[in-house]
């Protein structure tokens, strides 16, 4: 995914940066609007509920601030969030740290838990959490460089490592989600969308495989269901850190997915070579990463389905 530019948004979207007085309330509110991407406003106006979360937003930075004696920091220079508000920190003790404020989010809904779960193994910590306010103090990632800096051959190495370390079974008592769960909301979107579809039995063929493949896997792991280069960052305690996974429970093979599409040039130009690779990498079935790529590729929700980039991979690579 391109790093977007950001554009700012009005402070005068948020009641009480009006003109006057200026004192400490006024002063967060304004370095918060001047800190939201573009990007982010931009998809908090697809929808009421999260219109509702960045209008709230200053108040609850203000609130998590003074709660956890925060010190916001010089701005993180690499790539900007497109469903969360992101800000350097420093706690009481000088340490470096990021608050991360999640928009309403069916995907983000357990990120904490996951990060409870794997401990800083290979994730960064989790250091304060505030779940009804989907917020977050993290372990900062220093330098913090993303893992888009090494060429994807590399990265494949580097993505296979981390999710294989990643994939832990749990304990029969947890709060996450099936894999299937995700595929059937994804599918209940997609199927909204019929009148778009440029090629009927192409979606339904996916649709089936979203449906069917969750129930054929033959081992269930902690997922981190979003891995790409963009999300694993250059760190001190160790040589990358992931951040940012939307943990579900199921097949690993699904997990190798992500970082396939974040290769889309070489995904669509060599499709088979391409998974067989990354399975080898995983030690996963080549199959089942091919089902799901799939899957993906013909029938995930999109908001351009005239693009033909992904209908003409699921093609190329259908059962
Ligand atoms: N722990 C961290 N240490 C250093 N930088 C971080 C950390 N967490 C987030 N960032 C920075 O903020 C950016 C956005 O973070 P993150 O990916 O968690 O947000 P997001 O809104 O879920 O993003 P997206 O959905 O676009 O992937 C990262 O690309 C990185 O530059
Ligand atoms: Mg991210």
């Amino acid at each position: 995914m391109p790093c977007h530019g950001s554009t700012r948004i009005s402070p005068g979207l948020f009641s009480g940066a009006q003109d006057g007085p200026r004192n400490n309330a006024a002063a967060t509110i304004d370095a918060v609007a001047n800190r939201i991407p573009d990007r982010v406003a931009a998809n908090c106006r697809k929808s009421p509920e999260r219109m509702a979360w960045l209008e709230g937003l200053p108040a609850v930075v203000q609130e998590l601030e003074r709660r956890w004696g925060l010190t916001p920091d010089a701005p993180l220079s690499d790539e900007e969030p497109s469903c969360s508000y992101v800000e350097a920190v420093r706690r009481p003790d000088g340490i470096p740290a990021v608050l991360k404020i999640s928009m309403p989010h069916m995907e983000q809904e357990h990120e904490t838990d996951g990060l409870r779960f794997w401990n800083g193994d290979p994730t960064v910590r989790l250091l304060e959490s505030d779940d009804n306010l989907r917020a977050m103090l993290l372990e900062r990632c220093q330098p913090g460089t993303t893992l888009r800096v090494l060429d994807e051959c590399e990265q494949d190495i580097v993505i296979s490592g981390l999710l294989r370390r990643l994939w832990r079974p749990l304990p029969t008592l947890h709060r996450f989600r099936p894999l299937s769960a995700l595929t059937e909301y994804w599918s209940n979107e997609t199927l909204t969308e019929v009148a778009r579809w440029p090629d009927d039995g192409l979606v339904r063929e996916g649709l089936r495989v979203f449906k069917e493949l969750p129930y054929t896997a033959t081992r269930d792991v902690l997922l981190a269901t979003d891995l790409h280069a963009g999300n694993v960052l250059r760190a001190e305690r160790e040589p990358w850190l992931v951040i940012d996974p939307k943990p579900f429970v199921g097949d690993p093979a699904y997990d190798g997915t992500q970082h396939l599409f974040n290769c889309s040039a070489r995904l669509q130009s060599h499709p088979d070579r391409t998974i067989r690779r990354l399975a080898d990498l995983l030690d996963i079935e080549c199959e089942r990463l091919r089902l799901w790529t799939f899957a993906r590729a013909a029938a995930e929700p999109r908001e351009d389905w005239s693009n033909r980039e992904w209908m003409d991979l699921a093609r190329a690579i259908a059962p």
